[in-house]
């Protein structure tokens, strides 16, 4: 059922009404976008430390001639996981960040530090997915995201915090 606000309370010519979204349908997508986006993150920053720390230290353990095979195949198989997460996360971000009711003093600038952030691991997810990288520079890369995707995650819990205890 459609729900209805006075657009301003105190305004001196009653009668001016939005239309809100209904309380029940707002709850359950703040919910479900919150999920994509912690799905999102573990999906691709976990699948890139296990790539960087598991997948490509077994590769030594493989002959030379059968490794670029290997390491191709991985590749394969997670390209479109880690893109499909990359393009979840960026959505819910949005979702969340445009349903914040409270932005208190502080908040943006964070969230500016967090986005300058997400935009490098976004970008060397990409590189990092494509086939094109040395071995050797692709444990480098590896290292980079998971240093910024840690980072992140602590920004994004003190954004939480900002907007929950904070008043804007
Ligand atoms: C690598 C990229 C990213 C990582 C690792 C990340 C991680 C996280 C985590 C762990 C949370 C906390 C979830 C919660 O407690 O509800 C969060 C919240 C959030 N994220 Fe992201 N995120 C990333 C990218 C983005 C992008 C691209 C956007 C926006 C376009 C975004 C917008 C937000 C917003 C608005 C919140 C809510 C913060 C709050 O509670 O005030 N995030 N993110």
């Amino acid at each position: 059922m459609p729900v209805y606000m006075a657009v301003d309370p105190g305004a001196s010519t009653p009668g001016l009404y939005t239309r809100v979204m209904d309380p029940i349908v707002g709850a359950s997508l703040g919910i479900l976008m919150r999920w994509i986006h912690i799905t999102s993150v573990i999906t691709a920053i976990g699948g890139l430390l296990y790539a960087g720390l598991v997948i490509a230290p077994a590769l030594s353990s493989l002959p030379a001639e059968t490794r670029p095979e290997f390491a191709a195949a991985v590749n394969n198989r997670f390209r479109p996981l880690l893109r499909l997460a990359i393009v979840a996360l960026i959505v819910s971000g949005i979702y969340n960040l445009v349903t914040k009711a409270n932005l208190p003093p502080g908040y943006h600038m964070w969230f500016g530090i967090k986005m300058l952030l997400a935009l490098h691991v976004i970008a060397v997810s990409f590189l990092l997915s494509s086939s094109s990288v040395t071995q050797e520079r692709r444990t480098r890369m590896t290292t980079g995201v998971v240093i910024s995707a840690g980072v992140i995650v602590l920004l994004s819990a003190y954004l939480r915090f900002l907007s929950n205890w904070m008043q804007s």
